[in-house]
């Protein structure tokens, strides 16, 4: 099957009323896993990238091996995207390699990793939009500032800009960009909240907000990671020391695409299972080196849970 352009795969999802998950993966091994959970749960998928974050040293050829295996996935609607892109060279990168979607997040400066200028953000992201559109791959801009670990941005628990409801108006007349990454509160990494009630934080009533003003764009919700406790403490038992935290309960996930939320961006959930799986496996066959008997639960405890969201965000059975 063609892959789709993110454009595609969310107006579905809008008819449909669900979200689509965007897995970022960085091997091919887990963009097997995500493709095989797809395929399994009859779901459209969003495979995702980040650029310069990947287990190869060349990029150039795990973008050209990514975009072939998930062309290889037949039955399985598949969108692939570039996430968090921070420069126009990465953008045009991605599209040069056969990406449909890519993110310009032009939210921060580059360089400095500031919260940019709304109008310095419209600037860079409109000139992504006009190259995108000539090879029909679609964009999707950010408006606010997620806060964590974004690709090459430090620190955790930052300081949130919340998306403005007004700008966000101005931001789509302005750039035409297809989804529109809002910020409500969450953060990318695996530490979001530190207490319980962090979660009472977030600011979902701005999703409804914004897509009342615009229904013809999609929102996409960053950022959303669960941080299943049980992950975190099979690694911790197994020599790993990830700091315990709080994530976005799959109930405010719901929450946000009964508001309006359409794609669905996660990472860290399916690295801590991975790394759950794995350390748990080592640790239970000492013995073992030989890596396709390690790789496969590791694998398997990706594919789990890229699972398991799929059925949480109403994809499944949606192919
Ligand atoms: P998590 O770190 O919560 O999985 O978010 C990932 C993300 O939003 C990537 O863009």
């Amino acid at each position: 099957m063609a892959l789709l352009t993110l454009r595609s795969a969310l107006a579905d999802a809008e008819k449909g009323g669900y979200a689509v998950g965007a897995f970022n993966v960085s091997s091919l091994d887990q963009a097997i896993a995500v493709l095989e959970a797809a395929e399994a749960e009859s779901s459209p998928v969003i495979v995702q990238a980040i650029a310069g974050m990947s287990a190869y040293d060349d990029e150039s050829r795990w973008w050209s091996r990514l975009r072939a295996l998930v062309s290889e996935f037949d039955g399985v609607p598949a969108v692939l995207h570039l996430d968090h892109g921070r420069t126009y060279d990465d953008c045009l990168r991605a599209i040069d390699h056969g990406f449909t979607s890519v993110m310009i997040d032009a939210s921060r400066a580059a360089d400095t990793d500031e919260p940019a200028s709304f109008e310095d953000n419209v600037a860079l992201t409109r000139r992504v939009v006009e190259a995108a559109t000539r090879s029909g791959v679609s964009v999707e801009g950010e408006l606010g500032t997620i806060g964590g670990a974004e690709a090459g941005i430090a620190g955790e628990l930052e300081e949130i800009v919340f998306a403005d409801p007004d700008q966000a108006v101005e931001f789509v007349e302005q750039t035409r960009v297809d989804a529109l990454a809002v910020a409500v509160g969450t953060s990318h990494g695996s530490v979001k909240f530190t207490d319980a009630a962090g979660g009472g934080r977030l600011r979902l009533g701005l999703i409804s907000e914004i897509k009342e003003r615009l229904p013809d764009t999609f929102l996409v919700l960053h950022g959303s990671s669960s941080v299943p406790a049980e992950a975190v403490a099979v690694i911790n038992a197994n020599g790993g020391a990830v700091r315990p935290s709080y994530g976005i309960s799959p109930e405010q996930k719901s929450e946000g695409i009964a508001a309006g939320i359409r794609k669905i961006n996660q990472g860290t959930d399916s690295h801590l299972a991975w790394s759950a799986a794995l350390r748990a496996f080592l640790h239970d066959n000492p013995a073992v080196v030989e890596p396709g008997e390690q790789l496969r639960p590791a694998m398997g405890g990706f594919r789990a849970m890229v699972t398991q969201r799929m059925r949480e965000f109403g994809s499944s059975g949606r192919a």
